[in-house]
């Protein structure tokens, strides 16, 4: 055997036993022999049959826990529906609680530093930075006229498109994907991928972007790290393809950053965070990364509020009348007028119905931290360091001891007092997650949506045809499994 065959040779002994020895320290870590009923159910999957949703059987679990926080014990992970255990975790011990290395590993290829994806100093960095852009009033109107020609140019002239159509159902998940793609893609990089043109054309980067994102989700399913790890080392299956699709979003991105340095358009020409990010970082690597968070953090979270608020509309039409009373009060009754950034603050009914289908179907279900230092929770759970804490949005919005025995109801009147909206303690709805890592577009994608809700709603009935459960696919937020059918109707005005 000459030298080059012996090296292979133990290299390849070496990579296995390796693999067999971290999967054997992955299993004892995982604590995989647990027999209890709650992991039985999880490995042998027996909770499917009562529940479509994993979201749906931990709800149950919560709801009967007398501390509102159960332990999956092979997934070494405590899962709490506790404000007040949230409110320790995302805001009282805030530094014992980040993301973490394993969570960062998952979106590191795609994010790379980007503010969704790291912790400490290069968080605190880009979080100043980003907080201070978003907060300025010239880049919220940016954002709004954006969005207002968006909806007038494309969205409205989509659904007329359908309404004349009678036999056309369309999908309303994907059309909420479209539209929030091009207003975030603007928003960010300037750029419009134009995916709500009446052709629904498919974008290389909407392709690209959707294929990353579910490939780095698909790898926190994987069983142990370790396999996709060796994949991504030897090149090969799925992690081939997110290596590719990855490439494909940096190009495309970098091609933006490159054209808008040439162009000499320096900060401050354009109105979109690219340009205003790049008046203080140099970096071009950095820069890319930093907004593509914001893309991911702002496509599809906004898609999936819109989705869920409509299909919820249409089993409630009270609901619609209400709010088209409102807008009828408040903006008039006449089409003609759009609706100003003034006007959307007078909204209230509106606010607090799209607060409440986001109680239901928060777009981000659960949030996962990993414990840096042994401590326990207000509720007196233990938790060790490295394991992994969620609190579980989702099962919060259905907790009757958080919201009352009507907690199952769609009912925006639950937020109104005196007849104007008021808020709810966040740790109760970590819709936006809250405290220290709130999410930084909340009021970006409340006037979004609002402005959305009330171009759709006064012009069209929209009749979801699903109307059973949903069922969600696996994923960083919420969509739904097979897209959300419905047909639209243009209303008599
Ligand atoms: C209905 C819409 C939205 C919901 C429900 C939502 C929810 C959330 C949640 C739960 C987080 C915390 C995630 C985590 O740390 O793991 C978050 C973070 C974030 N969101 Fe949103 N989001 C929405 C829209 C947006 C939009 C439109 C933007 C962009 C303008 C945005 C930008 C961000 C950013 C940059 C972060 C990271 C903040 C940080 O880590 O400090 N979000 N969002």
């Amino acid at each position: 055997m000459n030298l080059q065959a012996t090296f292979c040779l133990i290299f390849f002994t070496f990579t296995i036993l390796f693999f067999f020895f971290s999967l054997s320290l992955f299993i004892i870590h995982l604590n995989a022999c647990c027999n209890c009923d709650v992991c039985s159910a999880y490995i042998t999957r027996s909770w499917t049959s009562q529940f479509i949703n994993l979201s749906d059987w931990y709800t149950h679990l919560l709801r009967n826990s007398p501390t509102g926080t159960i332990h999956v014990h092979v997934l070494n992970n405590i899962i709490t529906a506790n404000p007040n255990n949230v409110e320790y975790m995302i805001k009282t011990n805030f530094d014992n609680y980040p993301k973490g290395k394993a969570f960062s590993a998952l979106l590191g290829d795609l994010l790379g530093r980007g503010i969704f994806n790291v912790d400490g100093k290069c968080w605190y960095f880009q979080r100043k930075l980003a907080s201070f852009e978003l907060g300025s009033l010239s880049i919220r109107s940016h954002a709004f006229n954006i969005v207002v020609e968006e909806i007038e140019s494309r969205l409205v002239p989509f659904f007329t498109m359908f309404s004349d159509n009678k036999d056309v159902v369309l999908d309303l998940q994907d059309v909420f994907r479209r539209f929030s793609l091009d207003s975030i893609c603007k928003f960010s990089f300037g750029l419009d991928p134009g995916s709500l043109k009446p052709s629904l054309p498919v974008s290389e980067l909407e392709s690209a972007f959707d294929l990353s994102s579910t490939l780095c989700v698909e790898r926190g399913m994987s069983p142990s790290p370790l396999i996709w790890k060796i994949k991504r080392f030897f090149n090969v299956g799925s992690e081939k393809k997110l290596k590719s699709s990855i490439k494909i979003v940096k190009k495309i991105a970098n091609e933006v950053i490159k054209n808008r340095r040439k162009s000499g358009s320096g900060p401050g020409s354009k109105n979109d965070l690219l340009s205003r990010f790049m008046g203080t970082i140099s970096d071009d690597t950095y820069l890319r990364d930093i907004v593509i968070s914001f893309l991911l953090a702002g496509r599809d979270t906004v898609a999936s509020a819109l989705t869920t608020f409509f299909y919820l509309l249409s089993q409630n039409p009270k609901v619609s009348e209400k709010i088209r009373t409102e807008l009828d009060r408040v903006i008039g009754s006449t089409l003609e007028k759009a609706p100003s950034f003034e006007d959307l603050k007078d909204l209230h009914y509106l606010h607090a119905a799209l607060h409440e289908s986001m109680r239901l179907y928060p777009p981000v279900q659960f949030d996962s931290k990993f414990v840096k230092h042994d401590d326990v929770l207000p509720d007196g759970s233990f938790v060790k360091r490295g394991s992994r804490v969620t609190y579980h949005t989702y099962a919060m919005g259905r907790m009757e001891r958080i919201w009352g025995s009507d907690s199952l109801e769609f009912r925006p009147e639950r937020w109104i007092r005196n007849g104007e909206f008021k808020s709810e303690s966040v740790f109760k709805y970590p819709v936006y997650q809250g405290g220290v890592r709130m999410c930084l577009g909340k009021e970006m994608s409340l006037v979004e949506m609002k402005c959305v809700a009330l171009c759709l709603i006064r012009r069209f009935d929209v009749r979801v045809m699903d109307v059973d459960r949903l069922r969600f696919a696996p994923g960083l937020t919420a969509t739904v499994h097979g897209g959300v059918r419905a047909v639209v109707r243009r209303r008599d005005l």
